[in-house]
């Protein structure tokens, strides 16, 4: 796979780079810009070669089956003009922002970036063919463009026009196709979680989040290559009921529980579940909160984080390992009361001298940043679906693969 510091000749070259800046936006203001922050080495390396620099990214979700109206909403909520702005600032360098993806206006603007200059097109979803993968759309993007940089390590796991059609039109163009820093740097860190050494042992991944079903595979292609596996957040109490455990009004997915019990009983002692939990009478607008003596919840009660004897638990294990890797929160952390299980694993982790310890982005690297952990941690990945697809397919993802 290519690098961008193997690609030769970039000057006046029309660069098209795929990044992430599927940022949160709340009333057009962007609130985290990790992922431009993240972004901003491989656009500021093109540009200092005098590159034409032509960025694709999807923000948010644009149901296209929806009315015209709702369709419209969609786009106006999402739209990229506001990542345009705030790119410029972490640059320093104007950043155009095209207010459309396909058509004259964006051929305009993809025409008229001069070497050393960035144009930001609009939201890539603002196409029906996105995330169909539709080869006109691909071809229209791949126009006129003579190298393509994959930078959306959090959009690698999606087979789309952006991600996956245009490199695959200019590769068989025998044009460059290359990864930039960001995803460089996500691949090596994730691959070190995947393709396991002697030395990276014990190795303990530790899960959390709401749904075992989205995490079947994940479980099942750790458990081949994790020492142990510590679960806590909800769906823990899936597995909870699964062994036969009371879990109160916690949220269960019934459907798993014949998975999680022949998933439990294979582990064959390597999956630690929780010994306690911290549960409420309410999720919301609760009055009473206690903390179980064991790993069975009272029938009128939710559980909402780990309790204080798994809490020890886990950063026992966590102290033993030379490798880590976290997804998922371990409780309801955005409510204080409930942020103990989260701030725990992050604290152990912080502790850890020599281990390597790899947070798989999303809710988890949400709560690291919000707990002031990030420095703490060899990695944080800025993907959160990407990075566990990567685990579960042995360091496989299509928009990767493709660059191959
Ligand atoms: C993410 O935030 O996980 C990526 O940007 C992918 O977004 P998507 O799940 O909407 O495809």
């Amino acid at each position: 796979m290519l690098t961008i510091d193997q690609l030769s000749d970039l000057k006046g070259k029309r660069v098209l780079v795929r990044v992430d800046f599927n940022v949160p936006l709340k009333d057009g203001e962007i609130r985290d810009d990790n992922r431009i922050v993240q972004a901003a080495p491989t656009i500021k390396m093109l540009i200092s070669h005098g590159a034409r620099v032509i960025l694709l990214s999807h923000l948010g979700k644009i149901k296209h089956k929806e009315a015209p109206e709702v369709v419209e909403a969609q786009k106006k909520k999402n739209s990229l003009r506001p990542v345009a702005a705030r790119l410029g600032e972490i640059l320093r360098v104007p950043v155009a922002f095209c207010p459309d993806t396909t058509g004259e206006k964006a051929k305009f603007f993809m025409g008229v970036v001069e070497p050393g200059e960035v144009v930001l097109m609009e939201n890539t979803r603002y196409e029906k063919g996105e995330e169909k993968n539709d080869p006109e759309l691909a071809k229209k993007w791949a126009e006129n463009i003579d190298i393509f940089v994959m930078d959306a390590f959090g959009s690698a796991h999606r087979a789309h026009a952006s991600t996956y059609g245009v490199p695959e039109i200019l590769k068989a163009q025998g044009k460059p196709v290359a990864i930039g820093y960001l995803v460089e740097k996500e691949v090596r860190n994730l691959t070190r979680c995947v393709e396991v050494k002697d030395g990276d042992r014990p190795y303990i991944a530790i899960l959390g989040g709401f749904k075992v079903s989205d995490k079947i595979k994940v479980i099942d292609s750790l458990l081949k290559k994790c020492d142990k596996i510590l679960i806590g957040g909800a769906m823990a109490y899936t597995f909870a009921k699964a062994l036969g455990r009371t879990i109160g009004k916690s949220p269960c997915e019934d459907d798993q529980l014949e998975y999680a019990k022949k998933c439990f009983e294979e582990a064959n002692g390597r999956i630690l579940l929780p010994l306690d939990s911290i549960a409420t009478d309410a999720f919301e607008g609760w009055t009473q909160k206690i903390v179980t003596d064991d790993a069975n919840i009272p029938g009128e009660m939710e559980g909402m984080d780990i309790g204080p004897k798994t809490a020890a638990l886990f950063q026992q294990e966590i102290s033993k390992a030379k490798m880590v890797f976290w997804n998922g929160p371990m409780g309801v952390f955005e409510q204080k009361d409930f942020a103990g299980g989260t701030i725990a694993v992050c604290q152990a982790i912080a502790k850890l001298k020599s281990a390597f310890t790899v947070c798989g982005g999303g809710d988890s690297a949400a709560a690291v940043k919000e707990f002031g952990f990030s420095d703490a941690f060899s990695h944080v990945s800025t993907g959160g679906g990407a990075s566990l697809e990567m685990i579960e397919n042995d360091g496989h993802l299509p928009g990767i693969d493709i660059l191959k």
